[in-house]
């Protein structure tokens, strides 16, 4: 059995194919359709997660990293908080969110998703560390994110505002808190569920 977080709820799953991608697994098992397949080789970004993992640095705390999530396996996600942009649907809206639309940097709804994780994790990273990213860290972040309908700078601008801006999630969206994320609904952890979560 591997267990994990998926947007603040714990999952426990049995016997999972080894071949079975993040994608697939949340397209058609989930049925959480936020997350796009464009090229399901690597290559595009328009299947963007966010995933975090016990950062080896800061005992107890999650470092959240984009990823592909058409090339990345089920069974990876052991341990571990899968954020999805299906995450981000509460009010307030997060500032990458609002800067993409006050910007106009949204494009169609195949990229789109895929940028908006990709700008969360670097903004969730950032908050973390106290810093603001340089041009060349959202450069950087946006770089496994292909559109080539059109251009990019107001995607740019659209992170540039965001990451120097803090957002606190509503009331009772635990998703996207770094000290509830690891430690889960109910004080639960995903190799330690809370006592009635236990296979
Ligand atoms: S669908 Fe293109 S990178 Fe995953
Ligand atoms: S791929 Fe979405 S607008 Fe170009």
């Amino acid at each position: 059995m591997i267990r994990f977080y998926l947007n603040g709820q714990l999952q426990k799953l049995n016997q999972v194919d080894p071949n079975l991608s993040i994608l697939d697994w949340l397209r058609t098992r989930k049925r959480l359709t936020g997350t796009k397949e464009g090229c399901a080789s690597g290559d595009c970004g328009a299947c963007t997660v966010v995933i975090g993992s016990p950062d080896p640095e800061q005992s107890g705390q999650l470092r959240y990293d984009s990823v592909n999530s058409c090339i990345a396996l089920v069974g990876s996600l052991h341990g571990k908080h899968l954020v999805t942009v299906d995450a981000l649907t509460q009010e307030p809206a997060h500032p990458v969110q609002k800067e993409m639309v006050e910007c106009h940097g949204a494009q169609c709804g195949f990229c789109t998703p895929g940028i908006i994780m990709s700008l969360f994790a670097l903004h969730t990273e950032s908050a973390a560390n106290g810093s603001i990213p340089d041009d060349e860290a959202l450069l950087e972040a946006l770089s496994g994110n292909l559109c080539r309908c059109t251009g990019y700078r107001p995607i740019i601008e659209a992170g540039r505002r965001a990451c120097v801006q803090t957002w606190e999630p509503g009331t009772g969206n635990a998703v996207l808190s770094r000290s509830s994320a690891l430690s889960g609904p109910n004080g639960a952890t995903p190799n330690n569920p809370a006592p009635g979560l236990a296979a």
